[in-house]
C-alpha cells in the first residue's frame, strides 16, 4: 500500500514528458507537489491542473543559487521536504567526433551537477526530520551502453555512482537514494533530433522492438516506481537500479528465435 498523504516532494523537470507524469502520480496519491524548472509557462500550467497545494517554482538544476532560493522557501512555506526525485535532464545526440567539449560539459551540468546540488540542499533538512527520499530518474543509458549518446550515457552512468555512494553514506541519516532507469519512449527530449530520427524508422522500430516488452515505456509505470520508492513501502530499499524498461536493459531480442 503506497500512502503520500501530505508528503512535501520536490520534483525538477515536471513541466513536460516523465516530471510531469510523476508529478501528476504522487499528487494522485495525496503529496503536495513542488515542480523545479526551467520552463516557467508549461510548469505553472502543471502545477495548476494538479491543483490543491501544488506549487511551481523556476529552477535551473545547475544553479547552487537555483537550489538555495527553492529548497529554503519550501522548507518555510511546508516546514519540511520529504523526497526529491530529480528528474531533469538535457539529451545530446552526437558521435565522439560530433560532441564538442562544451556540448559534454552542458550535459554533465544539467544531468550529473543538478541532482549533486539538489542533494547537497535538500540533505540537512532531510537529517533533520531523520528521514527522506532521494529518486533520480537516470536511463538504461546508464546500465547498458549505446552509440552516439556519450555525453548523455556518461551522465547517466555517473549518476549511478552518486546516488549508489549517497545510498552508503546517508543510510544511517535514514535517507534513501535510488535511481529509476526507463528506456527511451517520450519523444518531447528528442525533438531537437526529431528529423534525424524520421529518416531511420527502420532504426527506431528495432530499437523499440529489442526488448522483451516491445513499445514504449509508458510514464505511469515510471511514476509508479517512483512512487513505491519515495513510499515507506520501500523502506529497507536504498542504492538499488530500477529499470522499468520493458526489459531492454536485461538482455537482446532476436525475433526469429521466437519460431525456432
Ligand atoms: N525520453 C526518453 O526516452 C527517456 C529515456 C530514459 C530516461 N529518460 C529520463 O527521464 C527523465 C525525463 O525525461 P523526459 O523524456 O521527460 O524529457 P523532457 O525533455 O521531455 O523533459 C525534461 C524536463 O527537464 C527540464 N529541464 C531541462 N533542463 C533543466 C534544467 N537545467 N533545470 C531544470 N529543468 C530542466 C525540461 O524543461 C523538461 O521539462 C530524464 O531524466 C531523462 O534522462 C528519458
Amino acid at each position: 500500500m503506497i500512502d503520500l498523504q501530505d508528503r512535501v516532494i520536490l520534483v525538477t523537470g515536471g513541466a513536460r514528458g516523465v516530471g510531469r507524469a510523476i508529478a501528476e502520480g504522487l499528487a494522485a496519491q495525496g503529496a503536495r507537489i513542488v515542480i523545479g524548472d526551467i520552463l516557467v509557462d508549461a510548469g505553472q500550467a502543471v502545477a495548476k491542473g494538479i491543483g490543491g497545494p501544488a506549487r511551481f517554482e523556476k529552477l535551473d538544476v545547475a544553479l547552487e543559487g537555483d537550489w538555495a532560493r527553492v529548497v529554503d522557501g519550501t522548507l518555510a512555506r511546508e516546514g519540511r521536504i520529504d523526497a526529491l526525485v530529480h528528474n531533469a535532464a538535457a539529451l545530446h545526440i552526437g558521435t565522439i567526433e560530433n560532441t564538442s567539449p562544451e556540448a559534454f560539459r552542458r550535459i554533465q551540468d544539467v544531468n550529473l551537477i543538478g541532482p549533486f546540488l539538489g542533494t547537497r540542499a535538500v540533505v540537512p533538512s532531510m537529517k533533520k526530520q531523520g528521514k527522506g527520499a532521494i529518486v533520480y530518474i537516470g536511463s538504461i543509458d546508464g546500465m547498458i551502453g549505446m552509440n552516439g549518446i556519450c555525453a548523455y550515457a556518461a551522465s547517466k552512468w555517473g549518476l549511478r555512482g552518486l546516488a549508489k555512494s549517497n545510498a552508503m553514506e546517508l543510510g544511517r541519516a535514514g535517507i534513501r537514494v535510488n535511481t529509476v532507469c526507463p528506456a527511451g519512449g517520450n519523444g518531447e527530449m528528442f525533438l531537437p533530433w526529431a528529423h534525424t530520427l524520421t529518416d531511420m524508422p527502420e532504426d527506431v522500430a528495432f530499437y523499440l522492438g529489442n526488448r522483451g516488452i516491445s513499445g514504449e515505456t509508458p510514464f505511469s509505470s515510471i511514476a509508479n516506481a517512483v512512487a513505491y520508492l519515495v513510499s515507506d513501502a520501500s523502506a529497507n530499499v536504498t542504492g538499488i537500479d530500477l529499470p522499468v524498461d520493458g526489459g531492454a536493459a536485461s538482455g537482446c531480442f532476436m525475433p526469429g528465435f521466437n519460431l525456432a
